[in-house]
């Protein structure tokens, strides 16, 4: 294998299947049972706030009844073992990398467990009753932090340009400004990913690019392949089935990723 030192690792909804948790697209999808339209816009934030709520509450719910699996295990270990640069960039929204033990990874549309204020940027953590999901949950007074890349702002409804949400559905209060504008901290479609200069950064100094997951549906993850090649990474794509973009991977492997992940592991790690 030539010398790695920068790894740059994008994963998906498929790494976290195994584990329970729902992917979008295929059998069974999130995006089987629900319209982007409906809980993924900042249009559909604006114009049905409460829909929008429950249907994340509902998601940050799941993440109580589920554990990280072997292919989270395994990039956690090679994230503490690995002596080079290495960044899990993650689509997925969830925690599992991170209970896992995963250090270095980075949620490019953003996180369940956060909660963005629509009016001063800041990001709060949810907290509450992981169970109620029903109710949206009151965000912890504890970790206020400005978001790294404030989005556009969306209009809620109560302090949007002009938009009525269908109901007097209150969004949950501001720690830091008071306002009644917390918002699911994900990013909507139309929305700019989190933190995409350090993302850029990382691909193109990266010596390999592994892909695990993803149906490389959704760009710009859908165009890192194209990126990491053309910096001259190495690019291997680790899916249960062909993706949009395996033509582009070096090297694709075929299976589940509690498989295929701390198989490859062992082999970075000489193992
Ligand atoms: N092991 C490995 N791969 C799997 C497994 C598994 N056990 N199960 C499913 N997969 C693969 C599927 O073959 C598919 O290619 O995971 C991929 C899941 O694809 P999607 O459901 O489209 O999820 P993802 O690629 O993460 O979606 C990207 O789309 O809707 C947006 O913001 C959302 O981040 C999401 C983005």
């Amino acid at each position: 294998m030539t010398h790695i030192r920068n790894i740059v690792i994008l994963t998906g909804a498929g790494i976290s299947a195994e584990s329970g948790l729902a992917t979008f697209r295929g059998p069974d999808g999130l995006w089987e049972g629900h319209r982007v339209e409906d809980v993924c816009t900042p249009e559909a934030l604006a114009r049905d706030p409460e829909m929008v709520h429950r249907f994340y509450d509902a998601r940050r719910a799941a993440l109580a009844g589920v554990v990280p699996n072997a292919a989270h295990e395994a990039l956690a270990a090679l994230d503490a073992a690995w002596p080079g640069e290495l960044l899990i960039v993650t689509q997925n929204v969830d925690d599992l990398h991170e209970r896992a033990g995963a250090r270095r990874v980075l949620h490019m549309h953003g996180e369940l467990l956060s909660a963005l204020c629509a009016a001063c940027g800041m990001a709060v953590r949810w907290a509450g009753d992981m169970m109620a999901a029903t109710q949206p949950f009151v965000p912890s007074e504890v970790e206020g932090r400005l978001s790294p890349a404030p989005r556009p702002s969306t209009s809620l409804g109560t302090n949007g340009e002009g938009v009525t949400p269908a109901k007097s559905f209150q969004p949950p209060k501001c720690s830091g400004c008071g306002a009644h504008a917390l918002r699911p901290d994900i990013v909507f479609f139309g929305e700019m990913p989190y933190e995409m200069d350090r993302i850029d950064r990382a691909i193109a100094s990266a010596d390999l690019f592994v892909s695990i997951g993803t149906s490389g549906a959704v760009y710009p993850a859908a165009g890192f392949v194209r990126t990491a090649r053309h910096h001259g990474a190495k690019t291997l794509e680790l899916n249960l089935d062909p993706s949009a973009g395996s033509v582009y991977f070096d090297d694709a492997r075929m299976g589940p990723a509690s498989v295929l992940v701390p198989t490859w592991v062992r082999e970075v790690l000489g193992g």
